[in-house]
């Protein structure tokens, strides 16, 4: 579907074929499109998007290329991701990571992963997804009936117990204020990095930087204590085991590794997940009757417990429910790199040096491939509706070599948790204002939170069929066949029972 908005683009070439290539519409002879990404990040993505598959711009004196188009998306993340590397902004994160995973590039990125790649074989979900049901049956035993509450705090306090319990085989109150501490820290660099009035000087402020070094120092002494405890235990095979198992077998596997590796992990496994549930809950405490169809259509495959990794595999509502939250709300909204090699992509030659991002907050959100594309609709997950849409016009957790490593345990989690939450609970808003994402290292609310009324449901509740509802919507019935009152548990002709849960969250993975 053509877009309707059509300023006054100047165009850049006209190659035959080619994807649209212009210039952000309102660039300023000395900021370029500064002001428009400082003053709202998101809406200028969606800005470029309109504008042409590849926006050209300038952020002062950086340059850097938008792109939108899923097939020039594909071939910079899939088809030629050697012309590129990790983008300089992300290299300044190497404060924190130093060179792990998410910064790393070449060689080094190319050991660590194969390193890394085997803590999160599908193998361990069934255990993982135990950890979480304990973790999450303890966080909602502090939910009073009734009570208003911001929920995202908990949601961060859960998430981070289920990675480093499965990770490191540990949770005490220590770790946890010490990760709490380094991911405000985080936020604090992330706004310094990506504000770009602050590129010069390069150095972080010198309170920031003590902040960091202090927080980190803290987090290095945990787990170089943690490490040393562990080498005098038997081995075990969760990640830091692996990890430990591999040290001094390769010159890039030492313990600055592990501890980078593990700092990486901390971070980017708890801030993604809780980033998306917070947004979930968001999005059905503002539509009360799709949550009411969810937890009916839970309820009777479920009975009020916690999926487990088998259940997965035939929740489509709850499958749908989750893709459509990380289509409007990609717990990681952009990817970047900076062209290492001049590369032609979409008929253009992209020039080295460049920034090159791939904003998905703004592809998931184009009119291009989603009718609607501002509502949340689950009921557009269809497999027919899988299938028509191109590759990387949806790509919450990227793509090619560089795909998120923690992608399938990160999705069976969130699954889990909301597939619990929503039939023990009805969320609703207290007001009607709008939650603002922020852009962090993640999408995060703004300073609000997340204060919802928490309402319990009792199991009839959770399993009546919301008639009025589904009757005034007909197509969610699609989606959630057993609060039409209809289905029986895993009724053949389900439209989602071609793919299956884990099948889709593999195509997920691009
Ligand atoms: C909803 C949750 C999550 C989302 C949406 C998400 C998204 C992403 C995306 C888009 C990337 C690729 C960035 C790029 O191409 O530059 C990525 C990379 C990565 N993610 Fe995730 N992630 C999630 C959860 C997790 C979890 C739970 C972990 C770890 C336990 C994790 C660890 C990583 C790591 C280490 C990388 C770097 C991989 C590499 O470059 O080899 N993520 N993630």
């Amino acid at each position: 579907m053509a877009t309707t908005f059509a300023p006054d683009i100047q165009t850049l070439s006209i190659v035959p074929d080619a994807i649209s290539l212009a210039r952000y519409p309102d660039e300023t002879l000395l900021l370029g499109s500064a002001r428009a990404y400082r003053d709202n990040g998101l809406k200028y993505f969606q800005i470029c998007e309109r504008t042409a598959g590849i926006v050209q711009t300038r952020a002062m004196w950086k340059r850097a290329y938008i792109i939108t188009e899923p097939s020039a998306i594909a071939d910079v993340l899939v088809n030629y991701p050697k012309c590129f590397v990790k983008p300089f902004i992300l290299q300044r994160l190497k404060v924190l990571f130093g060179d792990g995973l998410l910064t790393s590039d070449g060689e080094v990125w190319t050991h660590r992963r194969r390193a890394v790649q085997p803590a999160f074989a599908s193998d361990r979900m069934a255990a993982f997804l135990n950890v979480v049901a304990e973790n999450t049956r303890q966080t909602v035993s502090l939910w009073r009936d009734g009570e208003v509450r911001d929920v995202y705090p908990d949601l961060v306090n859960l998430c981070m117990k289920n990675i480093t319990q499965t990770m490191f085989g540990v949770y005490d109150e220590e770790l946890g204020s010490i990760v709490r501490a380094l991911a405000a820290t985080c936020h604090g660099l992330v706004g310094q990095i990506f504000n770009p009035f602050r590129q010069f000087p390069l150095h972080f402020p010198r309170r920031l930087m003590r902040k960091v070094e202090k927080d980190l120092n803290d987090l290095r002494q945990y787990l170089n204590r943690l490490i040393e405890q562990r080498k005098s235990e038997p081995p075990r095979d969760d990640f830091l085991g692996i990890m430990l198992a591999g040290e001094g077998r390769h010159p890039c596997m030492n313990r600055e590794a592990i501890i980078n590796e593990s700092v990486t992990l901390l971070l980017a496994g708890h801030e993604t997940t809780a980033s998306a549930l917070v947004w979930s809950l968001y999005l059905l405490a503002r539509h009360p009757w799709l949550s009411d169809g969810l937890a009916a259509d839970l309820y009777m495959r479920l009975n009020g417990e916690p999926p487990s990794h088998p259940d997965l595999e035939s929740l489509e509502s709850l499958r749908a429910t989750l893709d459509e939250v990380l289509r409007l709300y990609p717990a990681t909204h952009r990817i970047g790199r900076t062209v290492k090699t001049p590369v032609r992509i979409g008929g253009h030659m992209l020039r080295e040096g460049f920034d090159v991002v791939m904003p998905q907050w703004a592809v998931h959100r184009s009119p291009r491939w989603y009718r609607d594309p501002e509502a949340f609709v689950p009921s557009r997950w269809t497999p027919a509706f899988r299938k028509s849409l191109p590759r990387f016009a949806y790509f919450p957790f990227s793509g090619g070599l560089r795909t998120c490593v923690g992608g399938q345990l990160a999705y069976s989690e969130c699954a889990a948790i909301l597939g619990f939450l929503v039939q023990r609970f009805r969320f609703s808003m207290c007001d009607s204002t709008p939650l603002v994402p922020r852009e962090g290292l993640t999408l995060l609310p703004d300073a609000r939170g997340l204060p919802v009324r928490i309402e319990k449901r009792t199991a009839a509740a959770a399993s009546a069929s919301p008639a009025v509802e589904m009757a005034a919507q007909p197509g969610l019935r699609r989606i959630y066949p057993s609060a039409g009152g209809s289905s029986r548990p895993g009724a053949a002709g389900c439209p989602f029972a071609a793919s299956g849960f884990l099948g889709g969250i593999k195509s997920l993975l691009h």
